[in-house]
């Protein structure tokens, strides 16, 4: 019988080990208020910080925030340069409040493609940090799920032809090895405010069997409470991989 390819990487709790969040809605709520798009991204930060104080607070091990995909390279040039400039913002404010708190930071995505500027922020605040052993705050910037699968994909081919990876040892775990959330245990459950349902190139691969939640709530007005009813639909949850509901309820695997 072949080893099923995807292995539960969870440990079968209420609560999620992974959680993450597609964090959409921002422009809609600063338009409801007759305001700049930019005042809907300044006001997530404030649901970003409460994210995290949660997530420590309910015993999640990894958050990753979804914070600008490849494909939003293509709004227009202010929009795109004040996201930028609030990125820089963000992680001038928060790192040192985030490290007291014993939160690891990493960022995912196409680094390179930022400005050197925010890049240096970012190994700042990854080096500050990156001896601390609570919740893991991954944040994907400039990242793609297509893009993440064929830097992977390169990377797998490398190997081959340089011998130091033979082809038949290209597996589930080999590939996943390459991928950016390689550290990382694949999400348990994925949140997206803002109503939409669709996952617009996030962790295609990762996501494999996650729990999908969807709100139409817009992510400046994602709360403790909206994030509480998020978890509460997970733990709700049979979580299968491919099994039936009694072999889950006999051996839990
Ligand atoms: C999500 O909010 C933030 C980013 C994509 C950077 P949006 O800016 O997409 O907000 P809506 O979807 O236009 O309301
Ligand atoms: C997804 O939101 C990307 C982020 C939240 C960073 P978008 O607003 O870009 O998604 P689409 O384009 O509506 O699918
Ligand atoms: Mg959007």
């Amino acid at each position: 019988m072949p080893e099923p390819s995807i292995q539960p990487t969870t440990n079968n709790s209420s609560v999620p080990r992974h959680v993450a969040i597609i964090m959409d809605g921002n422009g809609r709520w600063a338009k409801s208020r007759n305001k700049p798009r930019h005042s809907g991204h300044r006001a997530g930060v404030k649901s970003v910080r409460m994210s995290v104080e949660t997530a420590a607070q309910r015993g999640i091990e990894y958050l990753t925030l979804f914070a600008f995909s490849s494909e939003n390279w293509s709004r227009p040039e202010d929009e795109v340069s004040s996201l930028m400039k609030l990125f820089v913002e963000a992680l001038r404010r928060e790192v040192d409040e985030l490290h007291r708190n014993n939160v690891r930071l990493l960022f995912v995505g196409a680094l390179d493609e930022l400005s050197t500027g925010l890049r240096k922020k970012i190994a700042q605040s990854e080096q500050k940090t990156a001896a601390n052993t609570g919740l893991q705050l991954t944040v994907a910037i400039a990242y793609g799920g297509r893009w993440d699968i064929i830097q992977a994909s390169k990377s797998i081919a490398r190997k081959v032809a340089d011998g130091s990876l033979q082809l038949d040892d290209v597996n589930d775990e080999a590939f996943s090895a390459e991928l950016q959330l390689s550290a990382v245990p694949d999400p348990d459950l994925l949140i997206r405010t803002g109503g939409e349902q669709r996952i617009s190139n996030f962790l295609l691969w990762n996501l494999a069997y996650a729990e999908l939640w969807f709100t139409n709530i817009l992510w400046p007005e994602f709360d403790q409470n909206v994030f509480d009813e998020a978890l509460s639909f997970y733990a709700g949850k049979q979580r299968r991989f491919g099994h039936t509901g009694d072999q889950v309820e006999t051996t839990g695997c």
